[in-house]
């Protein structure tokens, strides 16, 4: 029998929720609403522009990169970005690329489909994330490490950045489960060459679908800014834009028309970018409340270290969590777990995808992966339930009540 198999919510489907994994599209909904139509009246133009490129800015600018480049969502944000290593030559066809065995399918799909093979690496219990002890071994065999920074945790991504220095091992880091987390006084991604980001509803940061990815290097962000728009040259800063005619021989009209690199449209809207700009100044106040929340998650996970394995989060300086996983160590207590959450109204789901070598997709190109214990083990007896800003007091302390008294 699989994880998946194992995966039953009784009396499935779930009846009348109370509370969800998130309350409202965005984070204060009508305010934002109201902007957002006021928007719409004023505005002659809607494809991407001069919003999107303000939300790029800002948003280098607030997660400490040099450059930030939306796209359409955050798995579009992981494809731009494996095509960028490709067409760049950092990363080459038939390279083996290690993954987070606990991760999201399409940060795994773009290796699969750009003719890589990934290459899945468990993680701990305690983090939720591949730790240096279990990434070292792989080492030798890996041209990169594609990390996922599951549901604002990471392990220890400062020894993990050392070794793939050491090991000549390129390092770039899903973060669309992390905006806001910090470790070793570090955001989450900016630990590797770049990092991806989503702003799908119920995330940190919610343009409805919208994604991101951000680097400190210039050749990387001339690539993506093509590879988002068909391949041509149309979005870059002049300088580059000159550069890239000039070494094609490309004259001003041609390059109207004019295609470089294997590239996609994965352009996002001005819609998203008004609603980042809108709600990018509020993400702080969001953080806060959701750390709020977690704290007292964990806390009642603590006592109850005879049933769950807890989260070890000391070598954290900031928790961005949106949605709260919880490990029972019995298979029984699961079950019942479940069962009362289910029975409370509250919203709840596996552990993002859980153990990714399960899933049908995978198993069709990588046959017979490599073996993933912990991750199977948090797919088979683990879920997720909501930590959002928008929870009352006596939500948080029913869902704390639920941790505490599952027997
Ligand atoms: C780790 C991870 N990567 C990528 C994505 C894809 O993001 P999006 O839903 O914006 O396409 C998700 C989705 O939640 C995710 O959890």
């Amino acid at each position: 029998m699989t994880a998946h198999e194992t995966h039953r919510i009784p009396g499935t489907p779930q009846g009348t929720i109370r509370i969800p994994l998130m309350k409202s599209t965005y984070f204060r909904e009508e305010e934002t609403r109201e902007a957002l139509i006021a928007f719409l009246r004023s505005t002659n133009r809607l494809s991407m522009g001069e919003q999107c490129g303000a939300f790029e800015k800002a948003f280098a600018s607030k997660q400490k990169r040099k450059y930030a480049v939306m796209v359409g969502n955050g798995s579009q944000a992981n494809l731009v970005l494996i095509q960028a290593l490709l067409n760049t030559g950092r990363l080459k066809r038939e390279d083996r690329v290690g993954i987070s065995s606990l991760t999201w399918p399409t940060n795994v799909m773009p290796i699969l489909q750009l003719g890589m093979l990934p290459v899945a690496i468990d993680c701990e219990t305690t983090s939720m994330n591949v730790s240096s002890r279990q990434l070292e071994p792989h080492l030798d065999g890996i041209r990169a490490f594609f990390a996922t920074n599951v549901l604002g945790f990471c392990a220890d991504m400062d020894r993990i950045r050392a070794l793939c220095r050491e090991r000549d091992v390129l390092l770039i880091e899903d973060n669309c489960e992390s905006l806001g987390s910090v470790h070793a006084g570090t955001l989450l991604g900016n630990f590797g060459l770049a990092s991806t980001f989503s702003f799908f509803v119920g995330h940190h940061l919610s343009t409805i679908e919208g994604g991101m990815i951000c680097t400190d290097d210039e050749e990387l962000w001339h690539m993506l800014i093509m590879i988002r728009a068909h391949g041509w040259d149309r979005n870059l800063p002049p300088a580059a834009q000159e550069a890239v005619r000039k070494r094609h021989g490309i004259d001003p009209f041609c390059a109207k028309y004019a295609f470089y690199e294997l590239a996609y449209n994965a352009r996002p809207t001005e819609i998203s970018g008004f609603l980042g700009m809108h709600q990018l100044p509020m993400l702080e106040e969001t953080l806060v409340q959701r750390e709020r929340n977690f704290k007292r998650f964990h806390a009642a996970t603590k006592e109850r270290e005879d049933a769950y394995h807890t989260m070890d989060v000391t070598h954290m300086d900031r928790v961005a969590n949106f949605a709260m996983p919880i490990v029972c160590r019995e298979a029984k207590l699961y079950e019942r777990l479940l069962q009362a959450f289910v029975d409370a109204g509250v919203e709840i789901r596996p552990i993002i995808a859980g153990d990714m070598t399960q899933h049908p997709f995978y198993r069709k190109y990588v046959p017979t992966p490599e073996p993933c214990p912990t991750a199977s083990f948090i797919h088979a007896q683990g879920l997720y339930f909501p930590n959002h800003p928008e929870l009352t007091d006596e939500e948080v302390e029913m869902m704390c009540n639920l941790l505490r008294q599952a027997r």
